[in-house]
């Protein structure tokens, strides 16, 4: 009796894959954050351990945690042997504060950018973004969100206990070996996962819920929805809250898009339901429908045996149980102020054209371009006066939907093929995927920063399309061009821009100890001895370049940019 209940139990732990508690990164917060970019092991498969990057741990990392308006240094650290650079996608930071693929962290040095948080409260994520190895460093697990609050945010009635109600959802597919090493570049991503769980499994209260999406995949778009068409609200898109809550079943993100939505579970304490992809309905031309190009004869090398195309798959199981002392109990309607800006104040509209570098039953396996030319590092592809307002339109002339990203700002779209966008697409974004022969209009501002020398870039978030150069770049410039600066009434530094002579004057009450010139990939190249010096100190012979200042005195470092020209 006894080994046959032991047969019966073991034959249903292997026929059932196991379900694994799903992981909840750690948070930082604060002004100082201390990024180490590491290399480590991750056990993906029970008992087998797999090669990874990640961000102060073996896979993907901290959620970083910011304020509206408060100061922040960022200190990160490369000890790869590989250089990267990291990207706060989706905020509005000076360019040299962007980490795109011209500010380069060399192995064993520190990047430190320093910026005002400016965003709106919303989910944000951070990934490298060295030009040609996005993929590569994000595959092998280097990416975190960024959770801002703010005081809009915080006036609502909303779940914001992180880990508690409040969830982080990083979903991503990947492919592995027979060794179970990460494949980088593959068409067969069979293996879903969540904060780098897979199989996961998360206990949530019987209560409204909030769950925080970000599609980090290589390439796979997901149709999100709940088992048994559990409605869900939307409430944030990938730059802020919407206006109000939206009911729905089913909700598209492509590589790079997040959102916010909200789950009640208030009546079904004790059940399960899953939150899955239903890649079933996924049109043609999407990856991860049944066919990635529109033409059922046009395919990708190896995509077609993956099982998840096209079809439905479970992506984390949600195990609801016993309340929390304080639960919201209801979906907040109304929700924040979005106001779009008016297509009237469009100065210029730039069109964007994605094609195939060669047309053909197999173009989807070629590069694609954008205006007929590759990504390169040395051709500006825009130059923006600052302030400007414009509409961008997309016109896809490919078969294969691309998820269109531009960096600095959060865009409205006006429009898909001349019609007004759903409801969940009328929030702020950052990425706007693309049908294949589908034209997207969308109005933005390039406000605040500029910077002569350091461009911002727009590319198609596939990553294997960013790598073959899907991707452009642009400077934001005013005749008046003046790197941001961390300025304080009693510290100043001019001037800035500067011929090769810098001026560092102090108030009495901030007595300076030493100044140190720092270069774009964190190398000290001047420590000056600013001890007993009365009010201020005068550098020259600066080479021409950008540099990261710090100020340090009265117990405390101070940070700024200076540009030599
Ligand atoms: Cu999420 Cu330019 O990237
Ligand atoms: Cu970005
Ligand atoms: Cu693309």
């Amino acid at each position: 009796m006894k080994s046959l209940f032991f047969t019966i139990l073991s034959f249903a732990f292997f026929a059932l894959p196991a379900q694994n508690p799903l992981a909840i990164p750690s948070t930082l917060s604060g002004d100082s954050i201390y990024l180490t970019l590491q290399y480590g092991t991750h056990s993906f498969f029970n008992g087998v351990n797999s090669s990874t990057m990640g961000v102060n741990g073996n896979i993907l990392g901290p959620t970083l945690m910011l304020n509206r308006g408060q100061f922040v240094n960022i200190f990160v650290d490369n000890q790869l042997d590989d250089t990267t650079t990291i990207h706060w996608h989706g905020m509005h930071v000076a360019p040299e504060n962007d980490g795109g693929p011209h500010t380069t962290i060399a192995p064993g040095s520190i990047w430190n950018p320093s910026f005002t948080v400016l965003d709106k409260a919303a989910t944000y994520w951070y990934h490298p973004h060295l030009h040609k190895k996005t993929n590569e460093h994000v595959s092998k697990g280097i990416a975190g969100l960024i959770i801002v609050k703010d005081d809009e945010e915080a006036a609502l009635d909303l779940p914001r206990t992180y880990g508690v109600d409040d969830f982080p959802l990083v979903v991503q597919t990947k492919d592995f070996d027979e060794k179970k090493e990460i494949i980088v570049h593959s068409n067969n991503d069979d293996i879903v996962m969540v904060n780098a769980t897979v199989n996961p499994y998360l206990d949530v209260p019987a209560q409204v819920v909030r769950f925080r999406l970000l599609n980090g995949s290589s390439q796979r778009s997901f149709n999100f929805g709940l088992s048994n068409d559990l409605p869900f609200y939307q409430i944030a898109s990938d730059g802020g809250l919407l206006s109000n809550s939206l009911q729905m079943t089913r909700l598209l993100l492509a590589p790079g898009e997040r959102a916010e939505i909200l789950v009640d579970f208030g009546q079904m304490n004790g059940q399960t339901v899953f939150l899955k992809s239903y890649a079933s309905e996924l049109p043609n031309g999407v990856y991860g429908a049944a066919y990635p190009g529109m033409m059922s004869g046009m395919t990708l090398n190896g995509y077609n045996p993956n099982p998840l195309n096209g079809s439905d798959f479970d992506i984390l199981q949600l195990r609801i149980g016993a309340p929390t002392a304080a639960a919201v109990v209801s979906v907040p309607t109304g929700l924040a102020e979005v106001t779009p800006i008016d297509e009237s104040e469009a100065v210029i509209t730039r069109q964007l054209t994605f094609s195939p570098e060669q047309m053909g039953p197999n173009q989807l396996n070629g590069d694609f371009m954008i205006n007929n030319v590759f990504f390169d590092m040395d051709v500006i592809n825009y130059e923006i006066p600052l302030d400007n307002t414009e509409i961008w339109e997309l016109r896809n002339q490919s078969a294969i939907s691309h998820p269109f990203h531009i960096h600095d700002v959060q865009f409205y779209i006006l429009s898909r093929n001349g019609v007004a966008p759903p409801l969940n697409e009328q929030g702020r974004k950052d990425v706007v995927m693309v049908a294949p022969q589908e034209t997207v209009r969308f109005i933005t501002r390039f406000e605040t920063f500029s910077n002569p020398d350091v461009p911002y870039m727009y590319h198609c978030h596939l990553l294997t399309h960013e790598d073959k150069g899907m991707m452009g770049q642009f400077l934001v410039t005013s005749p008046l061009s003046v790197p941001s600066l961390n300025e304080d009434g009693n510290l100043r530094v001019y001037p800035n821009p500067s011929g090769g002579t810098v001026i560092i004057e102090a108030d009495a009450s901030v007595p300076l100890e030493r100044i140190d010139i720092i270069d774009q990939s964190g190398r000290v190249l001047r420590s000056i001895d600013a001890s007993g010096v009365r009010d201020h100190v005068r550098i020259d012979g600066i080479a021409r370049g950008f540099y990261m200042l710090r100020i340090l005195g009265n117990g405390q470092a101070r940070y700024t940019k200076l540009l030599v020209h």
